[in-house]
């Protein structure tokens, strides 16, 4: 499309969100409102895009020069009509401005609006050469929306705004979408002309329709079939209203796509996430952020994935993990923490609660059980025993474990950081690491066992503890004879329990 220009118009206060953050910044499927109109409006290839912006233009300025970064910012000071507004970004443009081809205004608020229907209307208005279009919709409720006034031609002759329309006007129920197209060159005439003699004192650019029509130019409306692509989120409710909607236009485009979601109503899934053919995503899963799933991996039930990586086969159930990688045909959770900078080998294994922070374990590495694993790297086919620390923080600096390939450390270890466990290395139960253990080494750590014989009899006597050592031992007295080696005291042989 030659000579487009795109104005997204984001001055308004959005004083029905209640927030100190500004409206159209409120996130929606994993983008700002206006982060999903912008990418609309990138995917039609404008020669220019301008953002009117006002209210918090602090916030919202930088916002918008992040994700288009040569979007031309346009400052209206005060809020005196979408006309204005639209007056403000041509002369923000100034002399780079258009004087021909076509100009497309947007509405900063509305995170359905996708691509190929800007695409679709752009088109249709520029095939049909007319000074103005209008993407209208058919509402239940037109309430709040400028009515389209037809003759008996059915041709357009106006827009006429909620408080200006008179009772037979209000029972329209074709609206203006607020996403219009213009001929440049009419535009800017046009914009000299409108007037703010209205119920509001506003210059609306709606009262371009009717200049159109006083100077015998073409008008047209084109109706979008799916409306809530033109839905604004004027307050926290319809946001939410929208977020299921597109949530559920994304979960939908995942299963064409071949995903399969076994819970539509309880799986989110974020507009930049990126999943495989084959891919699984059972009941109450989010996915999040810039997050990727290859090939048939299985995600959830009840699994949270921000910004993470994950494998083909892999398995990840019931787990909160932000920024990790989760190598192919590993095995999450359940009830696993992998915090940001895990990065799981293929095949690997973080088991059942435990969390992980900014860690490599190996390829077929295991931290199977009740574990903290931070600051560490961890060999190839090494195992954990379960209920380890590795102990990164001494109160003032973290430091770094590292434990070698194929190790075998025991149960409720601590590794005190900075430590070095060698290949092959293994570590007795209870062991705290405080030096280095070289390869092939068995480190232990806590003094030999004594057993104090009849502590309890003589300390706890007539509980119920020295009751039980007590039938223990005479137990043991005489089953000496009585029972064959091999065969426990219930009589049933050891291999079949
Ligand atoms: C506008 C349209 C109406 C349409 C409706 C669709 C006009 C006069 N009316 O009404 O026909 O049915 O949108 O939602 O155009 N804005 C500015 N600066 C301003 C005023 C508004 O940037 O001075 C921005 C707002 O931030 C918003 C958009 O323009 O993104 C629409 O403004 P809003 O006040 O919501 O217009 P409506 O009265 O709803
Ligand atoms: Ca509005």
């Amino acid at each position: 499309m030659d000579n487009l220009t795109v104005i997204v118009l984001a001055a308004g206060g959005g004083t029905r969100m209640k927030s100190k953050t500004m409206k159209v910044l409120h996130p929606i499927g994993g983008r700002s409102m206006i982060g999903h109109v912008l990418r609309a409006v990138q995917a039609v290839e404008p020669e220019r895009i301008v953002a009117v912006v006002g209210h918090q233009r602090e916030q919202v300025g930088p916002h918008i020069h992040e994700l288009v970064p040569d979007a031309v910012l346009a400052v209206q000071e005060t809020q005196d009509g979408t006309g204005h507004a639209v007056r403000m970004a041509m002369e923000a443009l100034g002399e780079d401005g258009p004087t021909r081809g076509t100009v497309i205004v947007a509405a900063g608020d509305t995170p359905l609006l996708r691509g190929e229907s800007l695409q679709a209307f752009a088109h249709e208005h520029e095939a049909a050469q007319r000074a103005v279009s209008i993407l209208s919709g058919i509402v239940a409720d037109p309430f709040g929306y400028g009515r389209i006034i037809r003759n008996d031609e059915g041709d357009v002759e106006a827009i006429v705004e909620e408080k200006d329309a008179s009772p037979e006007q209000r029972e329209i129920a074709e609206i203006n979408s607020g996403i219009l197209a213009f001929d440049a060159e009419f535009l800017l005439d046009a914009l000299g002309r409108i007037t703010n003699d209205n119920h509001k004192g506003e210059y609306y650019l709606t009262d371009t329709v009717q200049i159109a029509r006083e100077a015998g130019l073409t008008v047209g409306a084109h109706t979008i079939d799916d409306v809530m692509q033109t839905e604004g989120a004027n307050d926290r409710a319809q946001l939410a209203e929208l977020g299921r909607e597109l949530n559920r236009r994304i979960v939908t485009q995942w299963m064409k796509d071949g995903v399969t979601v076994m819970d539509p109503a309880t799986t989110w899934i974020e507009a930049d996430v990126q999943l495989a053919q084959d891919v699984t995503i059972l009941p109450g899963t989010q996915l999040l952020g810039a997050t990727v799933v290859a090939e048939d991996a299985v995600i959830g039930p009840d699994t949270t994935l921000k910004n993470c990586e994950i494998g083909a086969g892999a398995r990840v159930v019931r787990t909160h993990g932000e920024l990790a990688v989760v190598g192919d045909r590993a095995t999450v959770g359940p009830f696993a923490y992998l915090r940001p900078g895990t990065q799981l080998g293929v095949g690997g294994k973080i088991g059942t609660f435990v969390e992980t922070k900014n860690s490599r374990i190996g390829d077929g590495a295991k931290v199977p059980h009740l574990s903290y694993v931070g600051d560490a790297e961890i060999g190839d086919g090494t195992n954990i025993g379960a209920g380890t620390i590795f102990a990164n923080y001494d109160g003032v600096a973290k430091h770094r474990t590292v434990v070698g390939r194929q190790a075998r450390t025991g149960s409720n270890n601590t590794f005190v950081a900075p430590v070095t466990i060698g290949d092959g290395a293994g570590t007795a139960g209870g062991t705290v690491v405080r030096r280095d253990v070289p390869p092939g080494a068995l480190a232990v750590s806590s003094g030999a066992q004594r057993n104090l014989e009849g502590w309890v009899a003589s300390r706890r006597p007539g509980t119920a503890q020295a009751q039980a050592a007590a039938s223990a031992e005479e137990a043991s007295v005489t089953g000496e004879q009585q029972v064959d080696p091999g065969v426990g005291p219930d009589g049933r042989s050891e291999s079949q329990s």
